[in-house]
């Protein structure tokens, strides 16, 4: 029988990094850390960004069933949003019942695959009539010349509506959001839901969104509501780095997010949104996908993080019921070195000073048609005499490979205080 005389932590962090070896033998200028602050939790974690747009195979008005479940399952999926677009059925706007009955079958097909893995459906109304992103200017949109008649006519009194899924995400300079809050706020049509995408750097990030968000909620005088970004990333940051980023910040904010879906045609109506693929031989995983099936086991309560002071290295954390902690952290798309700060260990009763033992993983991708394994063990590191609580990694942690596709992950497992038989 051991006993343990503290606490025990493992840590696990992410980082991108080409060369490990000479990372750690000459240590490269750090930009700054994301911190990791273990006496404040979030509360216990929900996998709030593990959704997407799209993604299910359409099958009549069933459930889709060519994709393994551990695919789904593996990564905690939560929510779908679908409508129609893309398929041969183009809408009652321009197809009648007609058009309209293809569009609802897809999407009722869809609603049953996510109910089926017990995940919510969002369904967007403006699609299944028929409006979809990419039509041209001239086509039908709902509520054109301010007629809403027959877009009234398809909503149910018992959904909750959420709104106003605007492309671009919130500042309080833009007109479009300015006049919807003005809207809501004078109409009394606050929606149940709000929300927007957040699809590449241009649009900033939650942590710059949000609060302009609650700056034009306060303006206006519109209540608080649950937000969704209901489509997030640009393809180039659909990776492991970039997919840590952003769960990094919907986790801060209590967001519930969405994959960005960036297939064509039937494509868009597959794949999970870029995280699978296929052969002959069925249904594999990308590297992205891996990353996802890590957060989908970062079970416990989430740890509060901050992000970089430049907003482009950011990390989400958990500290299960049995004292494990696990960190993922990832750059926005920058090839450069960051450092995860950790702190708060007296709280848990963790010595101030000790040894840590570093386990660290990494991620690998190489595109979204390319099947990667689990996560890679780089081994253990001992690191002796960390000054805790105000800890700072000995490592280059976060680093990009310049191919763009590929990360390491760090993973810190760490004892602190003595282990000894009893
Ligand atoms: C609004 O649309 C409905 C359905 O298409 C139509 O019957 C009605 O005449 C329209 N109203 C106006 C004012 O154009
Ligand atoms: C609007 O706000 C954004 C973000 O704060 C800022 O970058 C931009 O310069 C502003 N634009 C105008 C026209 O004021
Ligand atoms: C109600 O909504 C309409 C349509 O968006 C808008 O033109 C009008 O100004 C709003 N009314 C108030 C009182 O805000």
């Amino acid at each position: 029988m051991w006993h343990q005389s503290s606490t025990s932590l493992l840590l696990a962090v992410v980082a991108p990094s080409i060369a490990y070896a000479a990372a750690i033998s000459q240590r490269d200028t750090s930009l700054g850390s994301a911190t990791v602050n273990l006496a404040q939790n979030n509360g216990a974690a929900t996998f709030l960004g593990s959704g997407f747009i799209y993604g299910f195979p359409d099958n009549g008005e069933n459930a889709r069933d060519t994709i393994p479940d551990h695919f789904l399952t593996d990564i905690k999926f939560t929510t779908c949003r679908g409508g129609d677009a893309q398929i041969n059925a183009v809408g009652w706007a321009q197809g009648d019942y007609d058009g309209y009955i293809g569009r609802f079958d897809s999407a009722l097909s869809n609603y049953r695959s996510a109910r089926k893995y017990d995940g919510d459906f969002v369904l967007m109304l403006s699609v299944l009539w028929g409006a979809q992103g990419g039509a041209s200017a001239d086509s039908v949109f709902p509520g054109d010349n301010g007629n809403w008649t027959e877009m009234e006519s398809s909503k149910h009194p018992a959904l909750p509506v959420e709104g106003p899924s605007m492309a671009n995400s919130p500042s309080t300079n833009k007109t479009n959001w300015q006049a919807f809050m003005s809207s809501i706020s004078g109409n009394d049509t606050i929606p149940d839901r709000f929300s927007w995408h957040q699809i590449g750097s241009w649009q900033r990030e939650p942590d710059v969104t949000v609060p302009a968000f609650d700056s034009l909620r306060e303006t206006y005088s519109v209540a608080e509501k649950p937000i969704d970004v209901n489509e997030y990333g640009w393809p180039s940051e659909q990776n492991p780095a970039n997919s840590i980023y952003y769960l990094s910040q919907f986790e801060r904010h209590d967001i519930r997010a969405l994959r960005a879906n960036w297939g064509g045609g039937s494509n868009l109506h597959n794949y999970l949104a870029s995280l699978i693929y296929t052969s002959d031989s069925g249904y594999y995983p990308n590297g992205d996908w891996q990353l996802y099936k890590y957060y989908g086991g970062m079970v416990g309560d989430r740890i509060s993080t901050t992000a970089s002071s430049d907003l482009l290295f950011d990390a989400f954390a958990v500290l299960s019921d049995a004292k494990l902690l696990k960190i993922i952290a990832g750059t926005r798309t920058v090839q450069v070195s960051y450092d995860p700060i950790i702190t708060g260990f007296s709280e848990h009763g963790l010595a101030t000073e000790g040894t840590l033992d570093v386990r660290s993983y990494q991620f690998d991708f190489s595109g979204s048609e390319v099947e990667v394994g689990s996560q890679v063990d780089l081994g253990k590191t001992s690191y002796l005499g960390m000054p805790i609580p105000q800890m700072q990694s000995p490592l280059p942690l976060i680093r990009r490979l310049t191919q763009p596709v590929m990360h390491l992950r760090f993973s810190f497992k760490g004892v602190y205080g003595t282990v000894e038989p009893a």
